[in-house]
């Protein structure tokens, strides 16, 4: 199909600026805290980074139904598999949300839908580990998802319209997300001392990369500073740490969970609690495509993709014959089985 989007595709560039009156409307609008819309004129860098940012968040999202995707068979009630499923398809449609946003920048979905599937493109680390028990379940909604909501509830708040405007409703999903983890890590926890025990041990494995989901301490973090002056940004990756960190202890507590870091501990004159070193060389492993489970995500998506190409077939030409049938419908009717004939 053809792309609806081509006239962006060249937008913001400096040749299309000549008196800079773009740049100047442009810089206005950032300094007022308003919105940039996509007909606007805006800088290169920051339709790249924008796309860049969506579009990475997008195929989280899109990569993020498969750790979960893998328990919908094996979920321990009914009412257990329609919540997991119910929670995994609003990840797809957090994905396309974020695809069509990241269109409205010039860039089409198949060009992004190929730098996923051939490995590419980059989404959060964390869909990098596996789930071997249904704790985990538990873990990645409190945790996984308490970190993204974290990150994306300043994001409503993005100066680019379209992504501001879809992580509005993302965040109210994100919200269910990670009340049902806490949910079924409350409930394992007033089990069995084996079910306890299997909480425990999750959230041991998962504590340490939600943390990491934030990003690189700001010193390492460079194109922070230029996301925070244009406003997609509104706190640095250290200062979100820190508030998930805080939100975190006192929900522990109420599950009766430890947080597996010896150094943390409440400090009083911060007003926060410290917490100790996160292992930075794992991470790096893990986005340089050595985790646990890169290439089986990656593989998984492409043979989804190759899976479904007999449906964006139909869907390509159910939309030409529709586009045939509403351009000769001057000259010709439609009878009930769909066939044109000459009027
Ligand atoms: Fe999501
Ligand atoms: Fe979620």
């Amino acid at each position: 199909m053809a792309d609806p989007l081509p006239q962006l595709r060249t937008a913001g560039q400096a040749d299309d600026d000549p008196d800079g009156s773009g740049q100047r409307r442009f810089d206005e609008l950032i300094a007022a805290d308003q919105r940039i819309e996509p007909s606007d004129w805006m800088p290169a860098a920051y339709r790249k980074t924008l796309v860049r940012q969506i579009s990475q968040h997008a195929h989280s999202e899109i990569i993020g139904m498969q750790p979960e995707g893998n328990w919908i068979t094996r979920a321990p009630s009914l009412k257990r598999k329609s919540i997991l499923m119910a929670k995994v398809q609003d990840e797809a449609g957090h994905g396309l949300y974020l695809y069509s946003a990241a269109q409205t920048l010039g860039t089409d979905r198949d060009t992004m839908f190929e730098q996923l599937i051939t490995g590419t493109a980059k989404y959060s680390s964390i869909f990098n580990y596996t789930t071997p028990t249904w704790a985990d379940m538990g873990s990645i909604g409190w945790l996984v998802d308490g970190a993204a909501i974290c990150n994306q509830v300043p994001l409503c708040r993005a100066s680019y319209g379209p992504y501001g405007r879809a992580m509005v409703r993302i965040c109210k999903e994100e919200s269910f997300h990670q009340r049902q983890g806490f949910e079924i890590l409350l409930e394992l926890m007033r089990g069995t001392p084996a079910q306890q025990q299997m909480a425990q041990e999750s959230v041991n494995r998962w504590y340490a990369p939600a943390l990491m989901m934030f990003g690189p301490p700001d010193a390492d973090s460079p194109n922070s500073q230029q996301s925070m002056a244009w406003n997609i940004k509104r706190f640095s990756n250290d200062e979100l740490r820190q508030r998930f960190v805080d939100m975190l202890v006192p929900q522990a507590e109420i599950l009766g969970v430890t947080l597996p870091d010896p150094d943390l501990k409440w400090n009083e004159e911060r007003g926060h609690y410290d917490f100790g070193e996160l292992d930075w060389a794992e991470f790096a492993e893990v986005l340089a495509g050595r985790g646990p489970a890169n290439a089986i995500r990656v593989a998984r998506r492409r043979a989804a993709h190759e899976d479904g190409e007999w449906v964006r077939a139909a869907a390509r030409a159910y939309a030409d014959k529709q586009a045939e049938l509403a351009s000769a419908t001057n000259s010709t009717t439609v009878n009930s089985t769909g066939e044109r004939v000459a009027s």
